[in-house]
């Protein structure tokens, strides 16, 4: 296994440089993302608003190690993700990330306990850690506790989305990278999962990347990347 070094702290923990993605398709070449160059300070909310199609879930699966550039580094707290191999990656990834996405992507077998312990299933704990750990991370996110046996399909958006949050967070990652996370909710459940966000940004510090549609979602973020056409080119924060 490799030795990796800290960074000083001024360090981004997130820097993307000269990050290209293209797909392939048939004889097409589609080129969603054209060197990017992008930093995330650890600490930061950072809301990235822009068009339909314009790659912003290609960015945070790159983002999150879940797909690779054609071309560029991304350097995650000191790590080139370039330079792991499949494996490591994966095992990085189950340390480092957690996703949230629009549409909850629960296991529908599963209760909602269950769903949260998955990512705890990778590593070595003992069940009755990893029960404490589950409640821990549903108690945070204000999940009911009379719901924890509860299969997705018996609870409501706003609840399942919690669930999402809380099996996101449950093995304590760095980043916490969200796919319009509120774009399934009505704007009262939207505001309190943002709300949800606002405070595990600021009372646990977690990193937090969100891509949104919406502009009252993206107003909660400590800074807002807005991008009129692609994703091409440096990216600036434009305020925090
Ligand atoms: N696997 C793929 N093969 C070919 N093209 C793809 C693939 N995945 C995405 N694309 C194309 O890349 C572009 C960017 O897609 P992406 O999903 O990143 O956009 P987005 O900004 O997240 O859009 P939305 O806001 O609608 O979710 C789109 O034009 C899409 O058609
Ligand atoms: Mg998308």
């Amino acid at each position: 296994m490799t030795e990796i070094a800290a960074q000083p702290s001024s360090e981004p923990l997130i820097r993307l440089e000269r990050v290209s993605k293209s797909y392939r398709r048939g004889g097409e070449t589609i080129q969603v993302l054209d060197r990017v160059d992008l930093a995330i300070p650890r600490g930061d909310f950072l809301a990235l608003m822009a068009p339909s199609g314009s790659g912003k879930s290609t960015l945070l699966n790159l983002l999150g190690g879940l797909d690779r550039p054609d071309e560029g580094s991304i350097l995650f707290d000191g790590v080139a993700l370039e330079s792991l191999g499949p494996r490591a990656l994966t095992r990085w990834r189950a340390i480092h990330v957690g996703f949230v996405f629009q549409l909850y992507h629960l296991l529908p077998v599963l209760s909602a306990a269950r769903n949260v312990e998955l990512p705890l299933l990778l590593q070595r704990l003992g069940r009755a850690e990893r029960a404490r750990r589950v409640a821990a991370a549903l108690s945070l996110v204000g999940f009911p506790d009379d719901r924890h046996t509860f299969r997705p399909t018996e609870l409501s958006g706003g609840q399942q989305q919690r669930v999402a949050i809380a099996r996101a967070i449950v093995t304590n990652p760095t980043v916490l990278l969200c796919d319009e996370p509120t774009g399934d909710l009505d704007r009262r459940a939207g505001d309190e999962i943002l709300d949800l966000l606002v405070e595990l940004n600021r009372r646990l510090d977690k990193t937090i990347v969100m891509v949104t549609h919406d502009p009252h979602a993206a107003e909660r973020a400590r800074t807002l990347v807005r991008l009129e056409k692609g994703l091409v080119g440096e990216i600036r924060a434009t305020s925090s």
